[in-house]
């Protein structure tokens, strides 16, 4: 009987140290990152992105951003004037990937590919490549952090994770 428990114990033990899948992942920040941090992270689905995109004369950089969870938006990151870009989610589209380039203190393009194959692009092609998606098959994008010094958004990393169902 003492041994049953025994080698019980020990399957139980191995089953605890099997390594576990990862629920969520990281996408570290890239940029130079001055300024002060942001979080977008809010309940429920991501069912819009709206980018603004600052003008000078050798090209724009992404001067600020919002993302829309459910129906409400975020309060926006860095600066919000003049037109954004938009772009609405259909049901159950998600965001699973995410690239773009940075360059000389600022993010100068975004662009943002959902699980429909749709693609959203703003802002200029120049500087260093960056390009984020989830380790695990299935994630999508929770939340997106980084720094804005208010002229424009520094730097930038994406957290990913599984939309639990059943829960908005
Ligand atoms: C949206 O905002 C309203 C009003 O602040 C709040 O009651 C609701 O819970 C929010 N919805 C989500 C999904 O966060
Ligand atoms: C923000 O960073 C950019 C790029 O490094 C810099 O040119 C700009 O002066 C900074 N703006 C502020 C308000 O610090």
């Amino acid at each position: 009987m003492l041994q049953f428990f025994l080698i019980l114990s020990a399957v139980y033990a191995m089953g605890m140290a099997a390594p576990l899948p990862d629920l969520f992942s990281y996408s570290p920040a890239v940029g130079d990152g001055s300024g002060t941090e942001f979080s977008t992270a809010s309940e429920g689905r991501i069912t819009g992105i709206r980018v603004w995109e600052s003008n000078n004369y050798w090209g724009g950089y992404i001067s600020g951003f919002q993302l829309r969870y459910e129906s409400n938006w975020t309060a926006a990151v860095g600066v919000n004037s003049g037109n954004p870009m938009e772009m609405t989610l259909y049901d159950k589209e998600a965001i699973i990937q995410i690239s773009g380039k940075y360059y000389s203190g600022y993010v100068y393009e975004v662009v943002f590919i959902t699980n429909q194959g749709r693609l959203f692009k703003v802002g200029q092609s120049s500087g260093a490549s960056f390009n984020f998606y989830p380790t695990q098959k299935g994630n999508e994008l929770r939340f997106l952090s980084g720094r804005q010094n208010g002229s424009g958004i520094t730097s930038i990393g994406a957290h990913w994770a599984a939309i639990r169902i059943g829960k908005p």
